[in-house]
């Protein structure tokens, strides 16, 4: 359905933990972060529920996200009834990758098409200390498994981050000369516990293409998602190199999604305060009808742009894992 800027929203983000096994630097701190109560998260059959709803109201794609959407149990099951959803086209996952190798091929008989990886280092020991708990080599394994389970297309998130990673950009270009995957550089934006680690590591697109031009030529060309990304090739490499520019180069006319906590939160945009709640209606009995009013609701609050620039000044904003992203 369309909202009030003319855009369609034909894309939900279910969050369905807001739990995760790693601890990126930009995103939550080591210690001290208070996750959600269990029966405070939506169970599988309310997610279900909404997932329903929007897909009757016009959504297409359902992406799964977390915290890391691996942790929490009876996720396959979740993806065969999301992949079973009249309307719904397009099943895809999120995910740091770190239990995908034992998931890959039991997600894709589910009927998950594709996934996204995150991964900011391609050195074992620098992507350790940016996440604390990360295995390389487990991440790496589930990135393979992906391929030969026939999870199309397989993309690598990067967030490039100043004077930790940038140095790493043409590297993971590289990756995509000889193999189907296709990298995205993302600009950080403020959606962790600390702004000041994200202020002084924010590496604008135009440096990321600056660095990785001093190596290869890209071209324009496309991708299939339905995301935000800006896709590029180097002529003749199999898999294709994208941008995400939330903070330098806007993209929310072009917004297509809202995306759902695990706790019920109907969220129109990632960087807004603006949320609905669902978990109080479903669990007061709501109609189907009326939960398709609901969300309808939250399709037209989508507000005309995103406020990073303001939460980058400010500490209230956004907690990624909440989100997903
Ligand atoms: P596809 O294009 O369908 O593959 O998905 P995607 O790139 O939208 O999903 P993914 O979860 O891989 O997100 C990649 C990055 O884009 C993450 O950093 C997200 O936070 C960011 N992102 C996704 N959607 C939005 C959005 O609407 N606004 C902003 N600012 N960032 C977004
Ligand atoms: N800025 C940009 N991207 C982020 N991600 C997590 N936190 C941030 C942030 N503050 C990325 C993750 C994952 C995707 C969901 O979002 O690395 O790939
Ligand atoms: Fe976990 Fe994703 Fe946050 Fe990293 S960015 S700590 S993988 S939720």
């Amino acid at each position: 359905m369309d909202d009030l800027y003319g855009r369609v929203v034909t894309y939900l983000r279910v969050s369905v933990t807001d739990r995760c096994n790693l601890r990126c630097r930009y995103c939550m701190p080591v210690d001290g972060v208070r996750f959600k109560d269990a029966r405070d998260l939506l169970s599988w059959e309310e997610l279900l529920r909404v997932v329903r709803a929007a897909a009757s109201l016009g959504v297409r794609r359902v992406r799964i996200t977390g915290g890391e959407p691996t942790t929490r149990p009876g996720l396959v099951d979740f993806v065969r009834a999301v992949a079973g959803t009249p309307g719904v086209q397009d099943v895809a996952m999120t995910t740091n990758g770190m239990l995908l190798a034992d998931l890959a091929a039991p997600l894709r008989d589910a009927g998950l098409r594709r996934v996204n990886v995150s991964l900011d280092s391609l050195r074992p020991e620098k992507f350790r200390e940016l996440t604390h708990f990360g295995d390389w080599d487990a991440v790496w394994s589930g990135v393979e498994a992906a391929l030969a389970a026939g999870l199309h297309p397989v993309k690598l998130n990067c967030v490039a981050l100043r004077g930790e990673n940038e140095a790493e950009l043409p590297d993971f270009v590289e990756l995509t000369r000889e193999r189907p995957l296709h990298v995205r550089f993302i600009e950080l934006m403020p959606l962790g516990s600390s702004h000041a680690w994200t202020r002084e590591r924010l590496y604008p697109a135009a440096e990321m293409r600056a660095r990785i031009a001093e190596r290869f030529a890209l071209e324009p060309d496309t991708l299939e998602g339905g995301g935000p990304a800006r896709t590029y090739r180097v002529p003749g490499f199999a898999g294709t190199v994208g941008f995400i520019t939330a903070m330098t180069e806007n993209f929310c006319h072009n917004c297509n999604r809202v995306r759902l906590t695990a706790d019920g939160e109907l969220q129109p945009c990632l960087g807004s305060l603006l949320a609905m709640d669902l978990r109080g209606p479903l669990r007061a009995g709501c109609t189907d009808d009326e939960l398709r009013h609901l969300v309808a609701r939250g399709i037209r609050a989508k507000p005309e742009r995103h406020l990073m620039e303001e939460y980058l000044q400010e500490t209230a904003g956004r907690l990624m894992w909440t989100i997903g992203g």
